[in-house]
């Protein structure tokens, strides 16, 4: 069998005697501490995480949120030694979420900004599972593992959901809590302005749709979910008509000139999201148009927060995965539908859109 040797940057980056030689060469070496400084933050990732968490749990963000304090001030709300709490608070600030000044903690912008995203907190605050499914990474890679995520969201697995309605309404909080800014950023890359109706499918108690009648005034709205989801669905929503059913075997309805999944085709496998295509071929008119807008793995370009962060949450959930915009114009094309020019998202991590139009 032909082995083809690594290129020559990699080969080059494999020799010690080569980095030794960086070091001593202005021009390489400036490179190379670059490449060594993103090495060390791969390696210590999960410490910034986990130092993040524990501000959160602690507190110690809330508290400075009230205004600036003092160690001993903070040690207390975090019932911890001073000196175990200069170790947490130092790396704060070198995480840039807190800083020191004249003798008192404050809560730097980004901490603020953390706070003030909705669905940030809750999303850190529910990393211990991923954290512990990831404990043995080897094993969690070959599927030698029971995720604990998988257990975690048994709603998409449809039969749970319809029968515990709190397990419902608690999730659909937390994906209601972070929709604001995937609404915003898929509502910057669609246009609507020549639809009629919208049926978002999937759409939880409808926070998107909330946001597209915001922006169409004239369009008329259906949400499309399961029934103990669309129970909770958000009353105020104008021009709303509400379809209760699973799309695993009830056929989409028809009148929307346009379907949206977000944030839906990445919690299910293939033949879940091929039979999905097909029902939105059938429920909508030629000409209609549908939209998919979920975080998206760079394909050939892999992408630092989605290839890293989702594709292994959505492993670790079990039953979907991460697929890239190709991939999904790919299975849409299969389904008779043409797929649109793809507009670049502007954070890969909060949502990027795939638009076709059914033949
Ligand atoms: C990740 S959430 C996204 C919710 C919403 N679109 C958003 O972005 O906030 C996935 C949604 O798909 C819904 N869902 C899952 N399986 C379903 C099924 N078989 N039929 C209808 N909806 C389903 C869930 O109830 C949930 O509301």
């Amino acid at each position: 069998m032909l082995t083809r040797r690594p290129g020559l940057l990699t080969r080059l980056a494999l020799s010690p005697r080569f980095h030794a030689l960086a070091e001593r060469l202005p021009f390489l070496r400036s490179h190379a501490r670059a490449e060594g400084r993103a090495l060390f933050s791969i390696l210590s990732g999960f410490v910034q995480s986990q130092s993040l968490l524990a501000l959160v749990e602690l507190r110690l963000l809330h508290r400075l949120a009230e205004g600036p304090a003092d160690a001993a001030t903070l040690a207390q709300t975090a019932q911890m030694p001073l000196a175990r709490l200069g170790v947490l608070m130092q790396a704060g600030a070198a995480l840039r979420l807190v800083r020191h000044r004249a003798g008192l903690w404050h809560l730097a912008p980004r901490g603020a900004a953390f706070l003030a995203v909705p669905g940030l907190e809750a999303m850190v605050r529910h990393h211990p599972v991923l954290y512990r499914d990831l404990a043995d990474p080897a094993a969690f890679f070959r599927g030698e593992t029971v995720p604990e995520l998988a257990g975690f969201w048994p709603y998409v697995f449809g039969e749970l959901a319809q029968t515990d309605a709190n397990l419902a309404a608690r999730y659909s909080a937390l994906m209601s809590d972070s929709q604001g800014l995937v609404a915003a950023d898929t509502l910057r890359l669609v246009d609507l302005s020549d639809r009629k109706r919208l049926m978002d499918v999937g759409g939880g108690t409808g926070a998107f749709l909330r946001a597209v009648a915001a922006r169409y005034p004239s369009l008329d709205l259906s949400l499309f979910d399961l029934p103990a989801v669309v129970a909770k669905a958000d009353p105020a929503i104008p021009r709303l008509t509400v379809h209760p059913g699973s799309f695993r075997d009830t056929a989409l309805p028809n009148g929307a000139d346009a379907i949206s999944l977000v944030r839906v085709l990445y919690d299910h496998p293939d033949t879940v999201v091929r039979h999905l295509m097909q029902s939105a071929h059938a429920a909508l008119p030629p000409g209609g148009r549908l939209i998919v807008s979920e975080p998206m793995s760079g394909g050939d370009r892999p992408c630092p927060e989605t290839d890293v962060y989702f594709a292994v949450y959505t492993m670790a959930m079990h039953t979907g995965r991460t697929r890239s915009a190709r991939e999904i114009s790919d299975i849409m094309q299969e389904n008779g539908f043409a797929p649109r020019p793809m507009r670049r998202p502007m954070r890969p991590f909060v949502t990027s859109v795939v638009e076709s139009v059914r033949a």
